[in-house]
């Protein structure tokens, strides 16, 4: 549970952590590459904790040295249990990696934070191309490549971001040239390349629509900075946002942020970047968000929505939300009416009338990003917000009530 007395008025400056979503295809991608990988600027939070647990489950040795986390790929397995697949979302892409590296792989559907049904049927047509076999079973992948791995042309109807790593990661080390049409653009797809290619792969294209990826014999393990985390930089942004403060966060990628400043601007705030540095500045009171439209990258991300409600609620005027990627990602607005928020949600639609003030309330965090938005809407309520079920934020935060704290917040967690 996280306990915040508001209203806070944030100052300060904080680094930013390692990207929660880079780190975890990038662990699955150090069980293809032989001999040890060292991941720098690794995030200690609980979805790294289990991805971990999975490395050792599959006989990789793990161990932390400060935020460097070293991976030697001993492998002596090639299933994954399901307790550890229920775990988290992400626990997918480790399909790949192990067909890639044993020929054969045994796990179950994934679990993940509920947003509505995630289905990996892209995952499985596209790897079905590669010339690998799956049977579907009890609600467990049976995966066999007998003839090895081959590349083909992979035209994705939804740019998923976990189904392009997918095939990215089994067809790194595969016979021919693999292509993948309507790829995600993420900056963490562009991270995972960098990795890989590091390591003697030849992938050309991450970051554009279309991957192009030529199979190579074999990869080395090598040294690897993950690019900064920029969903914590935008819950931190709005939390400035939100309390009229004024902060400056380091290391931090600002390219990326730029597909996240336009709320920031139509508000009122005051967004200055510099190297990998970004400073903000809020007025007193907010004017509204305007219109959020989700899309995949270079659009505006669905994992900063939540966190960007938690504005609209406090700003002057009406601010629609549309969520086009996932199909129920606003259980977040139930909590935040409950602190007085003003929002009327239809369907992909959410319509929120800023109020004057939230005020603190106990409220429950129903997934990682929604968690963080009653967090950051409990630093602008009058009065006692607690959050329970905080877990859900453990899993993306390394420590969210340390980092606001050292910003002014009057916040702690509970165990
Ligand atoms: C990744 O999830 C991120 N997770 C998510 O972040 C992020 O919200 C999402 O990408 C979109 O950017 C990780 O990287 C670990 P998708 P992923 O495949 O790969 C549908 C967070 O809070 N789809 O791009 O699961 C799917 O249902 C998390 O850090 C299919 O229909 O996202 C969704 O509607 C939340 N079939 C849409 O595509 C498939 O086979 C986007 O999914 C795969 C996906």
């Amino acid at each position: 549970m996280i306990v915040i007395d508001g209203p806070a008025e944030l100052g300060g400056e904080i680094s930013i952590q390692g990207a929660k979503n880079s780190t975890l295809p990038l662990l699955a991608a150090a069980v293809i590459c032989k001999g040890q990988t060292v991941l720098h600027n690794c995030p200690k939070i609980s979805d790294v904790k289990t991805a971990v647990q999975i490395l050792e489950h599959l006989g990789c040795r793990c161990c932390w040295e400060d935020s460097d986390l070293i991976v030697d790929n001993a492998m002596t397995c090639c299933e994954i249990p399901q307790d550890l697949m229920g775990e988290m979302r992400s626990s997918i892409v480790f399909l790949g990696a192990i067909v890639s590296r044993c020929g054969q792989a045994d796990l179950c559907f994934p679990g993940g934070c509920e947003l509505g049904p995630r289905p990996i049927d892209l995952h499985i047509s596209s790897l079905k191309k590669l010339g690998i076999e799956i049977e579907e079973s009890g609600g467990c992948l049976h995966c066999r490549a007998p003839n090895g791995i081959e590349g083909n042309y992979i035209s994705l109807s939804f740019p998923s971001v976990g189904a392009t790593e997918n095939v990215m990661l089994a067809a790194v080390c595969s016979k021919g040239t693999t292509i993948i049409a309507n790829a995600a653009r993420e900056p963490e797809i562009g991270d995972l390349a960098a990795y890989l290619n590091r390591c003697g792969g030849r992938i050309y294209g991450a970051g554009e629509g279309c991957i192009i990826i030529d199979g190579v014999k074999e990869l080395y393990g090598c040294e690897h900075r993950v690019i900064p985390d920029r969903i914590v930089a935008v819950t931190y942004m709005a939390s400035a946002a939100v309390t009229g403060g004024n902060i400056t966060l380091k290391d931090i990628d600002n390219a990326h942020i730029l597909p996240m400043l336009s709320p920031f601007e139509e508000s009122g705030c005051e967004v200055r970047q510099l190297g990998g540095a970004l400073n903000i500045m809020a007025p007193r009171r907010l004017n509204a968000v305007k219109h959020i439209r989700t899309m995949p990258y270079p659009g505006f991300p669905t994992d900063a929505q939540p966190v960007i409600m938690s504005m609209a609620a406090v700003g002057r005027g009406t601010s629609v939300f549309v969520e086009n990627i996932f199909e129920n990602r606003y259980k977040h607005a139930g909590e935040l009416q409950r602190m007085g928020a003003k929002i009327k949600v239809e369907g992909k639609v959410a319509v929120v009338e800023g109020v004057e003030a939230l005020s603190g309330a106990p409220v429950t965090a129903y997934d990682l990003r929604g968690g963080a938005a009653l967090v950051v809407a409990g630093l602008a309520a009058s009065g006692k917000t607690t959050v329970s079920d905080a877990g859900f934020i453990a899993r993306g935060y390394e420590d969210i009530a340390g980092d606001l704290a050292s910003l002014g917040a009057r916040i702690r967690e509970l165990p």
